[in-house]
C-alpha cells in the first residue's frame, strides 16, 4: 500500500495498515544491507535536507544512511553556524531551503509540535525526527520492527515500557503504534514519571517494577534524562536505579524469552546494568540496524513509491 500523505509527524493518527506497509516495505530494504552493494537508486535526483536543532548520534547517522543508500541528494543544515543565530525564524530558514527546490526535510526540534507546524508552511514533505516530549515515530517505527521480527503478530503481546513516560517522545510512539497493532502496552515508573493519567494513552500504568515485567514478552528501556534531574523527579541516579534499573535479578523475574530493547543513548548502570545491555537478551544494537531500513521505508513511502515495486507484501 502506498502512503497517501505528505508527511510523518507521528504514529498517532497513522492505519494498522500504514504501519504494516512501512513495516513490510522495511523488512524489503532490510534484506538490501547483507548484499556487497547496500544503496538502491530509487531516490535520484530527490533532494532531502536533515534539519536537525538538538544533539543526536543515532537518528541523524540513520536518516543520513537511509537517504544515502536511496541514493537521494543530501544537505546536512547545521544550527549553530545559520542565520537562526541573527534571530531568523524556524518558518523563515524552512522556507529560504524549500525555494532551493528540496523535496523533502528531516527535522529534529525541542519544541513538541514543531514539525507539524513545518508541514503546515511547506510543500515538502517533512518528517519528523523528535519534537520535544511529543513523538519520535521513526524510533517507533524501528521499535515495532524489532518486535515483530522476534515476536511476529504484535496481537496481543505485552511490552513493558521503563522511564520517564510523560516527557518521553520514544514511549509516545511506541504506544500508539504498539496498541494500533494490538499489542498491550504497561508503562512503568516513579509516579512523577508516570503519572496515572498516562492510562489514557492506551496504556496500563504500573509503579512496581517486578509486577511490570511479569508476564512481559519486551522491556523496552527509556533512558533516564538526566538533564531533568534539576527538577527532582526522583531523589537520586541510584535511588532510581534501585527502584526501577533494570539488571539481571529484573530479568530472572521475567518470562526465560524475555528480550530488552533501548532507544538509547544509555546511561549504564542507572536504567540498565552492564550486564543487561551487554547481554543475551538485549537487542540493542538491532534496533540500530533496523532503523536505516525503516527509514528508508518512510522516505520512500512519502516520495510516493509502491512497496509492490520492492517485493513487500500488500498490507
Ligand atoms: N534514539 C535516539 O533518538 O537517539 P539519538 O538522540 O542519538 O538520535
Amino acid at each position: 500500500m502506498t502512503l497517501r500523505r505528505k508527511d510523518l509527524i507521528g504514529l498517532e493518527d497513522l492505519s494498522r495498515r500504514e504501519i504494516l506497509s512501512i513495516l513490510d516495505t522495511a523488512e524489503a530494504f532490510r534484506s538490501v544491507f547483507d548484499r556487497p552493494v547496500r544503496s538502491v537508486p530509487i531516490m535520484r535526483g530527490k533532494t532531502v535536507v536533515n534539519l536537525f536543532f538538538e544533539p543526536s548520534t543515532r537518528t541523524r547517522i540513520s536518516f543520513e544512511l537511509a537517504e544515502k543508500r536511496l541514493s537521494a541528494d543530501i544537505v546536512n543544515f547545521s544550527a549553530s553556524s545559520s542565520s537562526l543565530k541573527k534571530g531568523e525564524t524556524l518558518r523563515d530558514t524552512a522556507q529560504n531551503i524549500e525555494a532551493m527546490k528540496v523535496d523533502m526535510i528531516v527535522m529534529r526540534h525541542s519544541s513538541p509540535g514543531a514539525a507539524a507546524y513545518l508541514a503546515n508552511v511547506l510543500d515538502a514533505s517533512v518528517i519528523n525526527a523528535g519534537d520535544g516530549a511529543h513523538e519520535h515515530p521513526t524510533q517507533g517505527l524501528l521499535d515495532i520492527m524489532t518486535m515483530r521480527q522476534r515476536l511476529g503478530n504484535l496481537e496481543g503481546k505485552k511490552v513493558t515500557i521503563i522511564g520517564d513516560i510523560s516527557h518521553s517522545r520514544v514511549a509516545r510512539s511506541n504506544i500508539y503504534g504498539l496498541t494500533t497493532l494490538g499489542a498491550e502496552v504497561t508503562v512503568c515508573g516513579p509516579p512523577t514519571m508516570v503519572p496515572g493519567a498516562m492510562a489514557k494513552l492506551g496504556a496500563r500504568v504500573e509503579h512496581d517494577l517486578k509486577s511490570a515485567v511479569a508476564d512481559a514478552d519486551v522491556l523496552n528501556i527509556l533512558r533516564i534524562q538526566l538533564e531533568r534531574q534539576s527538577q527532582m523527579v526522583f531523589p537520586s541516579n541510584r535511588e532510581y536505579s534501585l527502584l526501577f534499573g533494570v539488571t539481571e535479578d529484573v530479568l530472572r523475574q521475567t518470562k526465560p524469552d524475555c528480550f530488552v530493547m533501548h532507544p538509547g543513548p544509555m546511561n549504564r548502570d542507572v536504567e540498565i546494568s552492564s550486564e543487561v545491555a551487554d547481554g543475551p537478551r538485549q537487542v540493542i544494537l538491532d534496533q540500530v540496524t533496523n532503523g536505516v531500513a525503516a527509514r528508508m521505508a518512510v522516505i520512500y513511502l512519502l516520495s510516493g513509491g509502491d512497496p509492490g515495486q520492492l517485493g513487500a507484501p500488500a498490507a
